[in-house]
């Protein structure tokens, strides 16, 4: 029985142009258990977005293999992977990915109209992006927004559905020191009501000092998996 979240076992992922192949990762192994606030930190080009797309089923590895609870995503149909991603993953894409016809309030409902979700989807979404201090640009489309404003709502979509796992590439990459700390804050509150686990690649070091852990990345393998002690991360109550 697999009682981990995530399973990265072995993997490598190459990457060729026909000309030259990039090996972005080089024999990975990774546990990921149910409520960690997981950073991954490393240099640029050392892996850390491969590895969040494997994570999150939207590429499949070279070799080895990555399970997500407890699914084998190498041997699963793309629509299963679809479905899997829908129902239980939220993502921070490291350009957000909003959908520039849609306004702020749309782009965060639209996930729960893809789930099907009945009752509420307006409440829920706004009340979202109420939490993430975003509620007076519901009716912005993203060119009328900052980078920071956009980042912030692709952090409302991710979240909206309360998924079991959080993948979010440089959440904070454009947001100051103090909506950087109130997103992180709010996060760490998401995993302690609702055990949801979020797993950030990161440069930053406030959300290496939020995380429970911190895995560092070199050349396309862990170098380092630091485990915090209860309490030693910022703001933990746990
Ligand atoms: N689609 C792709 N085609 C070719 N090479 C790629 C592709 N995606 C990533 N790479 C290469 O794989 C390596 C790892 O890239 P990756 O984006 O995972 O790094 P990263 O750690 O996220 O970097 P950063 O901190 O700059 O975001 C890099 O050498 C990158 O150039
Ligand atoms: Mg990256």
């Amino acid at each position: 029985m697999n009682t981990n979240l995530v399973d990265v076992r072995g993997v490598t992922k190459d990457f060729d142009n026909g000309k030259i192949t990039v090996n972005a990762l080089r024999g990975l192994d990774l546990a990921i258990h149910e409520g960690d606030f997981l950073a991954i930190v490393g240099p640029s080009g050392s892996g850390k977005t491969t590895l969040l797309n494997l994570i999150g089923a939207l590429d499949i590895p070279t070799s080895g293999d990555v399970h997500l609870f407890g699914h084998d995503l190498t041997a699963m149909s793309r629509k299963r992977r679809a479905g899997l991603r829908l129902t239980s993953l939220g993502f921070v894409f490291q350009a957000y990915n909003l959908i520039p016809v849609l306004t702020a309030l749309e782009n965060v409902k639209f996930v729960l109209e893809l789930q099907g979700v009945d009752g509420g989807r307006h409440e829920r979404a706004m009340s979202t992006l109420e939490d993430l201090s975003l509620g007076e640009l519901a009716n912005r489309r993203p060119n009328e927004m900052s980078g920071g404003q956009q980042q912030r709502v692709a952090v409302a979509r991710a979240i909206v559905s309360r998924p079991r796992l959080v993948l979010a590439d440089e959440p904070t990459a454009n947001l100051d020191s103090e909506n950087s700390e109130a997103l992180l804050i709010m996060m760490r509150e998401l995993r302690d009501e609702h055990g949801m686990t979020f797993v950030f690649s990161t440069h930053d070091p406030l959300v290496m000092a939020h995380a429970t852990r911190v895995v560092t990345l070199l050349d396309g393998r862990v170098v380092s998996d630091e485990v915090k002690n209860a309490g030693e991360a910022a703001g933990g109550a746990n």
